[in-house]
């Protein structure tokens, strides 16, 4: 931090030592100042926005009030650092490490398999920590709420919670399918073991250390006497452009507020943090009251509650819960809808942070609080220099009228809450695309008071957010409403009325217009039954109760602790001990995960003169480069250069990557130039005064449907075909045909987009550290755009953190643009693409169309399918082509239809160009596949599991490409599945349970797959390893596949230390090069185990070889004694392996080939609960049966299956990419796009491995790395088995369109009913829509 004078010295602890910082800058915040001045590099960076909770830390501050120490779980990127004076920071480098002692939480996260790569891992490890640190003993509830701010996009957080439980003082029974017994039970497991051969221990929980609070770190006495010094004065911190003020009296407080009207209070810093880092908002000064006693405490009165406005959301839930517990029911239904609405309001995190008094004031139009407050008649006390006053938190200060507003001078120094009363009724109401951590897409605060003893409606209030750009109240039809009787017809007009007061404009930003028009009414009605139950219990005999059948309608959704069962073939009981093959043997880095110790690219320390690449990206959808002017940008502070096509000394564009625009832009988030300067925020200032004018082009493509008009295509048709479809369509009973659209879905790894660059004083050399699944392509671009030969660029890869494809080809392209930055500087360059940026340039999966035409017999057989597919490949070719290909030729999926053509065509459009993703293709094409035997079971009167066993492959058969297979082990996961999962019973039990339930409604579906892996190009499946061994018996592996998670170096060193018959111990798995192994292919396809296992194999059964000889000699020797006696014969103790690859192929020309080496099958069922009223619907159970082979390692396979699982369910249902009809991409944060948190999962999660026999694969093995993602479509079918249900009891057909996602959107209006009946709709000629779907 640069010097200023003035300043005083920022004094607080971290991890126990002391940190003096002189020039504490106001704008630089916890997370940059732990990474990049401490190089604490444990705590991570994902979204800085607070929205992942990968920075998580604990931060303790002492009260000398209470004289207790509080311990907070916080994220680091919201946190400035000025605000921490006299605070104790904990990172998990102070939690534990390696080096000292690994403490409980990390070594059970560990130990239990909650780390794949590690990336969220030391947030996890901090929230759980955090939460022992106050209760030692939590309670399961407690565990699964610290993780809700936590994402992780490996795992499926089944592992993770897991590990928690172990510190719960309850039972952690696993209630074993419903038997009440205990999956950790020996008796039950051996119980288990006996019936199927089966194991379920995936680790060995008695390894495990007790956890002891008392060997904690005591909070430093230091900031305790600094608390408690009376003579505490008021502290100043002058930054680079801001000032930070700290008043420690309320009345320096109110002078401060007079002086500076226009200065924001920073309490937690949750509403104007992410509005400076992402809104561009600036502010000279910051006031910071934190830890202001006045402004912290709770009073509790006979007629309400009054909190003080410091108070955190999490100490409000703490204060309510208590008035909850003390108080009479009546008296506390506005803090009972608070409390509901807190329990799932942001993460533990921003709980603890965020104030009350802050959320008051910036009123954030998807408040959770405020239409509560409103409606339970809450008031606010002000204060200011010239007094103080109160005001309603009313209908005029929630919209902003100017009159009922704040004066610039006040501030907030208590909420006042009063009691509810006892004809009186509050109710919260509110729907998000996420049940918890997501702002809602509508929500409510509700209230009514009747004239006593009567239904007569004396006072009503309603308050709506997330309907406008404030939250509203719907005053006019509350005042209309005021002495009706509390029945239908009231109903019926609140919601016409309701409706013409709130309008939502057609265009409106967040679009979902006729959605949140319905939930308006939707919540009303939801409010109306719950009052009307209300009463019914005041007085059964006067007021008649809501219908039995719209009972569950009233409450929401429970949050429970997911629980399940992982069970696997045990290894042979006659294994070597020593051999790890078959084990669930942790992933080699994971405790290094859990420690923060392992080392991603941006956690490298900072090298000599480096600089920070920012970007600047097109704002233009398809336009001619007029000018760029760099000049303004050029003049700021900090700024070096600014790099444009022109300074790519090679090629600009390889293979149909454009690496810098020139000339045109062919999409909105098209690199056009970046900017180095020294710091990160100096170049990302820059980068925005880059200016740049455009001409706009003709056509702009955005959607499929616009690429078919204007025939725009990357390739030519690829086409499979079998049998004489025409013919067969003559002779069947029914035909029908449709479409289906499947939407994209961003990659959404933890870590974004990294590298580093360093260029060499000599030969022009390059060395590049990045997170890439492909070095040899980051190579081979690199290259190209230097002009230099590829022997000259090293690229290490280490690990990354998550990729699932999207760190295929993306990296390659950063990656010459980041190798120009610092060919032209002459620097190192450091280029960390922010979550925005990422998801706004990288793209992700295909949104896909699917065209079919089904003919069929009224039996359920299928005799002929004519299918098309079209998928948005977006403005580059990257690899659609070979996605379509995938495409047409996996889509039989598991079903044999005799007269089947596939055709498939990747179109060009101006959006960012959509690449590998997790599946490629299948999971986009194979839902359409489901889509269409789901169709033809509705027109057959059969259930779609009937038609899908008609229909799928029984014996030894030929695909439509004529490759021989046997689909024996997909007949056994169906079977498996459908008998384990008992969905016969359970389907009957869902049909009664919808019969009585009205507005919930259960569904069920059993999904069958048989998937591929590897590629039908021969020479991708090459893979080569270098193995070392050194004199003190160590060995080196290398290989050519990269480590992001998956366990590849985990699987490699079990197959390495088989071969060599060592122990793991011995053998070591450093990093991925080009240096080590040239050329090699991409870890993708689900084949980084087949290929680069068979080439360590192949090493290391070389140097066994040259070793045989001497331990013929010496067989009783030890390893060491051979490899000496090895070196002194002077035997080679290093040497390359290789495998040659699958000998697959594909001719297109023929239709004919042998593209895949195996197949994997697997089926999975799914059981939901839909609310037919918001849309929302919860994942009750999930049974997966996944064939494969014999697992290396069941722990990874099985890490694997369920974070791929948890990864399809949130592309099959909440996660939405929203594009604007000019193709920006609005959904740029975990704000807007929602991947599955830890309440998403199956509340019920068993998995089990099928044994099987692959003689293709190393040691029997299948590659499980993509298959488990389409088995989220489970859910997807369970949804609409739900819809066709609520459907079919409203009389409506039960064929409805099946796209994907089922968004609560979709299943709220698809489940049609008086109230999507009601809603005013748009002529759509007569608007643009604020989004559009693009498949
Ligand atoms: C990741 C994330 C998720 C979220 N999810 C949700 C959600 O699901 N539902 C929801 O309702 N909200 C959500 N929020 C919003 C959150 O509730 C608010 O940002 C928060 O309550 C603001 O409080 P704060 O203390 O952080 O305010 P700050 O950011 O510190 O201040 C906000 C404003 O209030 C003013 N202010 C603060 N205190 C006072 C005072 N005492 N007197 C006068 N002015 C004052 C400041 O001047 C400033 O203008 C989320 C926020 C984040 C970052
Ligand atoms: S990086 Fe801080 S919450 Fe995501
Ligand atoms: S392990 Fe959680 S994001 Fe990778």
């Amino acid at each position: 931090m640069a010097s200023v004078p003035n300043s005083d010295e920022l004094i607080f602890f971290v991890n126990g030592r002391k940190v003096i910082e002189k020039n504490a800058d106001p704008e630089v915040n916890l997370l940059y100042y732990l990474r990049k001045v401490l190089y604490l590099t444990g705590t991570k960076y994902s979204c800085g926005g607070g929205g992942c909770g990968a920075c998580t830390v604990m931060v303790s501050r002492y009260n000398p009030k209470t004289k207790k120490i509080h311990h907070s779980p916080v994220t680091a990127c919201l946190v400035p650092v000025c605000s921490l004076y006299g605070a104790a920071v904990t990172t998990v480098e102070g939690v534990g490490s390696i080096g000292t002692r690994i403490h409980p939480v990390q070594e059970r996260l560990a130990k239990c398999h909650g780390t794949q790569c590690g990336f969220c891992s030391p947030g996890m490890v901090m929230s759980i920590y955090t939460l022992l640190r106050n209760h030692p003993q939590p309670t399961l509830e407690q565990i699964t709420k610290a993780l809700g701010g936590n994402l992780c996009r490996c795992t499926g957080y089944r592992p993770i919670v897991e590990s928690g439980k172990h510190f719960c003082a309850e039972s952690t029974v696993c209630g074993l399918k419903g038997s009440g017994k205990c999956c950790m039970d020996q008796e039950e497991r051996s119980f288990v073991n006996r019936q199927e051969q089966m194991c379920t221990k995936l680790y060995n929980e008695d390894e495990f250390q007790p956890l002891d609070p008392s060997q904690e770190p005591i909070f430093p006495p230091e900031l305790i006497r600094m608390a408690e010094d009376p003579n505490k004065r008021r502290l100043t911190f002058q930054g680079e452009r801001t000032t930070w003020i700290a008043p420690v009296t309320l009345s320096d407080l109110l002078e401060l507020k007079a002086n500076f009207p226009e200065a924001p209070l920073i309490m937690g810093n949750t509403a104007v943090g992410p509005s400076i880092k992402f809104r561009d908002e600036f502010h000279p000064i910051f006031i910071s009251p934190l830890g202001l006693p006045e402004l912290y405490f709770v009073d509790y009165t006979d007629d309400g509650v009054t909190i003080g406005a410091g108070c955190s959301l999490a100490q409000l839930n703490d204060a309510l819960h208590l008035t909850v517990l003390e108080q009479p029911q009546e008296k506390t239904k506005t803090y009972r809808a608070l409390l509901k609405h807190l329990r799932t309001l942001a993460g533990a995190q921003i709980r603890n942070m965020a104030t009350l008094g802050g959320h008051v004031v910036s009123r954030p139009n998807f408040s959770d609080l405020n239409p509560i407050l409103a409606a339970g008649n809450a008031t606010i006390n002000l204060i200011s220099k010239e007094g103080d006053r109160q005001i309603p938190l009313n209908g005029h200060f929630l919209e902003r009228s100017p009159e009922a507003c704040l004066k610039s001078e006040e501030i907030v120094l208590s909420v006042y809450i009063p009691h509810s009363t006892q004809w009186h009724f509050v109710s919260g109401l509110r729907l998000a695309q996420r049940q918890e951590n997501a702002f809602a897409i509508v929500n409510a605060g509700m209230s009514v008071k009747f004239e006593d003893g009567t239904d007569t409606i004396k006072d009503l209030k309603m308050f709506y957010g997330s309907v406008g750009p404030t939250v509203v109240s719907a005053s006019q039809t509350c005042k209309q409403l005021i002495g009706r009787l509390w029945d239908d017809h009231m109903l019926s007009d609140a919601c016409r009325w309701v409706l013409e007061e709130i309008h939502i404009p057609p265009a409106a930003e967040g679009g979902m217009v006729e959605y949140r028009r319905t939930l308006i009414i939707s919540l009303l009605f939801k409010f109306y039954l719950k009052v009307r139950r209300g009463l019914n219990k005041m007085d059964p005999q006067k007021f008649s109760d809501i219908p039995e059948r719209f009972m569950s309608a009233l409450e929401d959704f429970p949050i429970k602790t997911p629980q399940g069962i992982q069970m696997f073939q045990c290894v042979d009981p006659y294994q070597s001990p020593q051999d790890p093959v078959g084990h669930p043997v942790m992933h080699q880095s994971a405790i290094k995960h859990a420690t923060g110790e392992a080392v991603f690219s941006d956690d490298m320390p900072p090298i000599a003169q480096e600089l920070f690449l920012a970007v600047t990206t097109s704002t233009r959808t398809h336009a001619k480069i007029i000018s760029i002017d760099a000049s303004e940008a050029l003049a700021l502070p900090g700024v070096v250069d600014v790099i444009t096509a022109e300074d790519v000394p090679g090629d600009n564009n390889h293979r149909g990557e454009v690496f810098y625009a020139q000339n045109e832009v062919i999409c909105v988030g098209q690199i056009v130039c970046t900017v180095a300067a020294d710091t990160y925020a100096h170049a990302r200032e820059a980068a925005k005064k880059v200016k740049i004018t455009y001409e706009d082009v003709e056509p702009r493509i955005i959607t499929i449907e616009q690429a078919l008009k204007h025939n725009s295509f990357f390739s030519i048709e690829k086409k499979v075909e079998q049998g004489n479809v025409e013919e067969a369509f003559k002779y069947v009973d029914q035909i029908i045909e449709g479409e289906a659209h499947v939407e994209g879905q961003e990659h959404f790894y933890m870590e974004t987009q990294t590298i580093l660059v360093i260029p060499k004083q000599e030969d022009r050399e390059m060395v590049l550290y990045l997170g890439t699944q492909f070095p040899s392509h980051v190579q081979e671009f690199v290259a190209v755009a230097l002009n230099i030969p590829r022997s000259r660029i090293a690229c290490h890869v280490k690990r990354t953190g998550g990729g699932f494809g999207g760190k295929v080809t993306k990296p390659a392209v950063l990656a010459a643009i980041s190798a120009v930055a610092a060919n032209k500087t002459g620097c190192p360059i450091r280029f960390i693409l922010e979550r925005g940026d990422d998801m706004l340039i990288t793209a992700g999966r295909h949104p896909l169309l699917g065209k079919y035409k089904i003919g069929f017999m009224n039996n359920g057989v299928i005799k002929a399918a004519d299918v098309e597919y079209y998928i948005n490949g977006g403005c580059t070719p990257d690899e659609s082509e070979s996605v379509t290909e995938f495409i047409v030729l996996k889509s039989d999926n598991a079903y044999y239809i005799p007269n089947f053509r596939c055709r498939g065509r990747p179109c060009k459009t101006n959006l960012p160009s959509n690449t590998a993703f997790r599946g490629y293709g299948f999971p986009q094409a194979a839902v359409v596949v489901e889509a269409y035997i789901t169709a033809v079971a509705s027109h057959c009167n059969l259930s779609p599991e009937e038609v899908k066993e008609i229909n799928m492959y029984k014996t030894i058969n030929e695909t439509t490409y004529k490759q021989t297979f046997n689909p024996e082990p997909l007949r056994r996961c169906w079977k498996e599945c459908l008998e384990k999962s008992s969905f016969s019973a359970r389907k009957l039990a869902a049909e009664e349970f919808n019969k009585k339930n009205y507005w919930k409604k259960r569904g069920l579906a059993v999904v069958p797959m048989k998937f591929t892996v590897g590629f039908p190009v021969a020479y991708y499946n090459q893979a080569a390893a270098l193995v070392h061994i050194y004199l003190d018996g160590s060995v080196l592996v290398a290989h050519g596949g990269c480590e992001m998670g998956q366990g590849l170096h985990t699987k490699m060193i079990q197959v390495a230390s088989r071969e060599l018959n060592i122990p793991r111990s011995y053998i070591h798995l450093s990093e991925t090069s080009t240096v080590t192994v040239p050329n090699a292919s991409f870890t993708a396809a689900s084949m980084g185990t087949d290929i680069n296992g068979k080439a360590v194999q192949n090493a290391c059964q070389i140097l066994m070889a040259r070793l045989q000889p001497i331990i013929r000699k010496n067989p009783k020797g030890r390893w060491e004694e051979w490899v000496a006696e090895a070196f002194e014969e002077s035997i080679s103790l290093s040497t390359t392996g290789y495998f040659k690859g699958y000998q697959t192929y594909m001719d297109w020309e023929k239709e004919k080939g042998d593209p895949y080496p195996y197949y994997v099958y697997g089926a999975s069922c799914s059981e939901v609960e839909v609310d037919c009223l918001t849309g929302a619907h919860k994942l009750l159970r999930t049974d997966i049966f996944m064939d494969a082979a014999f697992s290396i390692n069941p722990a990874v396979d099985i890490g694997q299956i369920e974070g791929a699982f948890v990864q399809g369910m949130g592309f099959y249902t909440i996660e939405e990419l929203k594009y604007s009809p000019e193709g920006v991409l609005h959904s740029r944060s975990p704000d807007d796009y929602k991947i599955p948190t830890v309440t998403e999962i199956p509340e019920e999660f068993y998995v089990t491995l099928v044994h099987s026999r692959n003689p293709t694969a190393i040691y029997s093995s299948k590659g499980l790395g993509e298959a488990g993602m389409f088995l989220g479509s489970s859910v997807l079918f369970a949804i609409f088995d739900a819809v066709t249900a609520a459907r079919k009891e409203r009389g409506l057909t039960t064929t409805f369109t099946l796209n994907s996602p089922a968004t609560p959107e979709f299943i709220r209006m698809t489940c049609v009913d008086q109230f999507t009946d009601m809603i005013p709709r748009d002529d759509p000629s007569t608007f643009t829509p604020w989004s559009i779907h693009v498949s």
